[in-house]
């Protein structure tokens, strides 16, 4: 079924940047530049700008650039590392792909970041790292969690995937911690076409530890001082993502923008609870990389949106420390398991039209009327 307003358009970004991308595709095909080349470097140079931080590195993934910031950060076996169960299961995955122990604590109920209150209460000697995740396209608080980081001597890996160009009063979320990690998949705010990530950092030793990791341990053939990966960005998408990254302030500013219309039009709804209103803590510039509400009747209402031709997501239906197959049931988070019974994602993207917003407003609101 063709959906009215369906959850992603990947087509209809590529039809307003076609001439553009088809450029610099011919050019990458042509010139034969696939693998660390140019663009690469123009791109991490570029990045590292917009992120305010010295050193950036283009990366295979979003999930590949946690495990080599947690490897480059000197995280291995035996180590706690402490983050939530309410992420991408990447976030959790990273720490056990270095053969660590994830410690996994609770989320806030009002915009499902990390409850920085919960931290000293699982704090260990062995505890050498927190994976704050800046989540749907808020910052955690960074505040807390950097005067915890200095007391206990942890590093701090921000996991930024969902909120690039996000701030904390008026620094780059991803510019506070040891190393920071972002993604690239095609949904997200700044997405490729296939898989990409990056790594961040003003730490220069964590910086060369990455570029090694990055590619097998190599200095040189002759000098391979590690065992590492194939977590190179292809150039092929560092060219893509050139060419989108200019685009990136106006497509926030039209997230934030249909995040103001979503909460003007929903706001009386009693039914819901709504993500913070763009502006409504000066300390937290939102980027919405996801409109998640909280919802009674959830499973109803996104039955009911998908029959009116509204594609929604229900992103987290089960808590990961409730995955049957990750063995992380010893732990009991009372938010993170409410959530997954009640959050829906509504359509979020730059391109959706006001007349599609509207849409989405008024079925939810006729929804609620009639049940
Ligand atoms: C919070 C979070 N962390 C990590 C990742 C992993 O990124 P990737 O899919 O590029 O490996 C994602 C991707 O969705 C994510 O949302």
């Amino acid at each position: 079924m063709a959906y009215k307003v369906p959850f992603v358009n990947y087509p209809l970004q590529y039809q307003n940047l076609k001439s553009e991308i088809d450029r610099t595709v011919k050019k990458i095909f042509e010139s034969g530049n696939l693998i660390l080349r140019q663009d690469v470097e123009d791109f991490e140079h570029a990045f590292a700008a917009v992120l305010g931080v010295k050193y950036a590195l283009g990366l295979s993934s979003g999930t590949d650039a946690l495990i080599i910031a947690l490897k480059a950060a000197g995280i291995g076996a035996g180590d706690e590392v402490i983050t939530v169960s309410h992420t991408f299961v990447a976030s959790i995955a990273a720490i056990v792909h270095c053969g660590a122990v994830p410690v996994l604590i609770d989320v806030k109920e009002d915009d499902f970041t990390m409850d920085m209150e919960k931290i000293e209460e699982v704090i260990t000697s062995k505890t050498k790292a927190i994976i704050p995740v800046h989540y749907n396209g808020r910052s955690c608080e960074m505040d807390t969690l950097m005067k915890i980081a200095e007391k206990y001597n942890v590093a701090i890996i921000e996991d930024t995937a969902q909120s690039v160009g996000a701030t904390f009063k008026k620094r780059s979320v991803g510019s506070f911690g040891t190393a920071s990690t972002y993604s690239f998949y095609p949904a997200k705010i700044l997405g490729c076409y296939g898989d990409g990530g990056a790594l961040a950092t003003n730490d220069r030793t964590i910086y060369e530890k990455a570029k090694l990791l990055r590619n097998h341990g190599q200095r040189s053939k002759t000098d391979i001082v590690c065992y590492g990966f194939t977590g190179r960005l292809d150039n092929l998408q560092a060219a893509i993502l050139n060419v989108k990254m200019k685009y990136l302030p106006q497509w926030i500013e039209r997230r934030r923008e249909i995040a103001r219309v979503y909460d003007d039009g929903l706001r009386e709804v009693k039914e819901v609870r709504l993500p913070p209103r763009p502006d409504s803590d000066e300390r937290y510039y939102d980027v919405f990389q996801n409109y998640v509400l909280k919802a009674q009747k959830r499973d109803e209402l996104a039955h009911c949106l998908k029959e009116n031709g509204v594609e929604i997501l229900i992103k987290d239906p089960v808590a990961n420390h409730q995955q049957k197959g990750l063995g992380l049931h010893h732990f009991c988070l009372p938010v993170s398991e409410r959530l997954a019974r009640e959050v829906i994602s509504l359509p979020m993207y730059p391109e959706l039209t006001d007349e599609q917003v509207d849409c989405v407003i008024c079925n939810v609101r006729t929804f609620y009327a009639s049940s």
